[in-house]
């Protein structure tokens, strides 16, 4: 761990995005709130209301399509937060899962990570022999090792032995299950595991919302291949896994991969890629793809005794199976494509924010409004309404001037509004208005169910390209 996660380049090129607007904006329409709000909060933690929840189950939905359904080499699994504590004394977490930290001595008694301050020092070019409290100008503790896992402990009572840790990566889940999953399977290497769920850590500087937080979510697979394969492969992963966010509409120059220098890497890893965001607070990781070599294997292998080496069928020989790890982040991912995709114009005197999300990304797809809430339109529109239903995330919404029913759905990222007005109690038609053309097409009512889905199979460019 402990590697830079933000490069200190110039904020987000030219976007009119601040990571204000995007708090306010999640807040606002209920993307994202502070947890326990009720009671003052409780700081760098988040919940997730209904269009969040949305949003955040499409990018996980996306990244299993293009994975696991989309691959015949990926497998799933679901393991158990709460592992045996010796997974963490194997992994070597216990031991190097730590971030150096330092406090103030002056006046603030603030806490820092001090790697952090280094960097944001070298940034500005100015010197790192003597570092001292950004915030009072106060000197600061010598730097001390803090682990970041979350301890508890399991069963009733305290003692000795009932300590487990809440687990700071999925990726163990998955080595500790390498063999059921191989018996399973009923795949050959290379072959690999992927996981969505919860991790925790302790994080001394958690900050930027949504970006780095002490309970996240990660997806991650950890890809098992014989070891003259992992150079390779490492090499398949990153490009697959940059595609990914350019597919989903993120744009490219808004990515980059950077390759970590020796100093930066994990204590289990031979070669690591980041995948990079231009967040509003700098270039910032948003996805780690490491080559792991046989490090967790081996060394499950050696803390359980259990047999973890692959026999190759055609071959026979026995090899401890390496791994390359594209690990990426769903809250972080959520953010960047929050951050990409929002936009700001006015239109008419009228100013318009929106989220131009990927229309596989966007919570609602299409909202039925009802042009005036009299003459027979509600019925007709919340039939259309019920049509839709089973087919994609719809909303009915009679509430308010058809203008401010726009503009909160442009808000949430809603890709189509169809409009019943007084024509379509005549001739059955109705309007199909695009969020980022604004054009507005007549269609016959009965052929929208069959339009939204073609529209949402098509590929898709982010309009913010043009
Ligand atoms: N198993 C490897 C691993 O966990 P990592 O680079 O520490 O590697 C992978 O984490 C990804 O998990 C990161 O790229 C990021 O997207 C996400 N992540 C890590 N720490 C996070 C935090 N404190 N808050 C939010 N996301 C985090």
């Amino acid at each position: 761990m402990s590697s830079s996660e933000t490069s200190q380049n110039p904020a987000a090129g030219g976007d009119s995005v601040t990571m204000d607007k995007i708090v306010a904006l999640c807040k606002r329409r209920g993307f994202i709130f502070q947890s326990s709000e009720i009671y003052g909060g409780l700081a760098s933690t988040y919940d997730y209301g209904h269009y969040g929840v949305l949003l955040k189950n499409n990018v996980k939905a996306e990244w299993r399509r293009a994975v696991v359904q989309e691959r015949d080499d990926v497998v799933l699994l679901d393991a158990a937060i709460l592992m045996h504590p010796k997974t963490w004394e194997a992994s070597g977490h216990l031991e190097g899962f730590s971030d150096p930290l330092v406090q103030c001595l002056g006046d603030c008694k603030k806490r820092f990570r001090h790697d952090h301050l280094v960097e944001a020092l070298e940034a500005e070019g100015k010197p790192t022999d003597h570092v001292v409290c950004p915030n009072c100008g106060g000197e600061l503790s010598e730097p001390r090792q803090f682990n970041l896992m979350f301890e508890t402990n399991m069963g009733p009572v305290k003692e000795e032995g009932s300590t487990i840790y809440l687990r700071p990566e999925t990726a163990q889940g998955i080595f500790v299950n390498f063999k059921n999953v191989m018996q399973f399977a009923r795949k050959k290497l290379p072959m690999g595991i992927a996981q969505i769920g919860k991790s925790f850590r302790n994080e001394i500087t958690p900050g930027n919302f949504i970006f780095r937080t002490r309970e996240f979510e990660q997806m991650e697979i950890e890809y098992f291949c014989a070891p003259d394969d992992a150079a390779t492969k490492h090499e398949e992963w990153m490009a697959a896994r940059m595609q990914w966010y350019v597919d989903l509409g993120i744009r490219p120059d808004h990515l980059m991969l950077r390759a970590h220098g020796d100093d930066e890497l994990s204590h289990y890893s031979s070669a690591t890629s980041d995948i990079e965001y231009l967040f509003p607070m700098g270039w910032s990781e948003l996805e780690g793809i490491a080559n792991r070599g046989n490090f967790d294997l081996t060394q499950h292998a050696k803390f359980s005794g259990e047999k973890l080496e692959y026999m190759d069928p055609q071959t026979n020989e026995r090899f401890m199976p390496h791994v390359i790890e594209p690990s990426a982040g769903a809250d972080r991912g959520t953010l960047a494509f929050m951050v990409d995709s929002y936009d700001e114009e006015e239109v008419e005197g009228r100013e318009r924010v929106m989220l131009r999300l990927h229309p596989r990304l966007a919570p609602v797809k299409a909202a039925v409004l009802p042009l005036v809430n009299k003459d027979g339109q509600p019925e007709k529109a919340r039939a259309l309404y019920e049509e839709l239903r089973p087919l994609m995330q719809a909303e009915f919404d009679t509430g308010g001037s058809i203008g401010k029913r726009y503009r909160r759905q442009d808000e949430i990222g809603t890709p189509w509004g169809i409009t019943i007005d007084h024509q379509t109690m005549e001739d059955d038609t109705v309007t199909l208005r695009d969020r980022d053309s604004l054009d507005q097409s007549r269609l016959p009512i009965a052929e929208v169910a069959g339009e939204l889905a073609r529209r949402l199979a098509a590929p898709w460019q982010s309009p913010k390209l043009s």
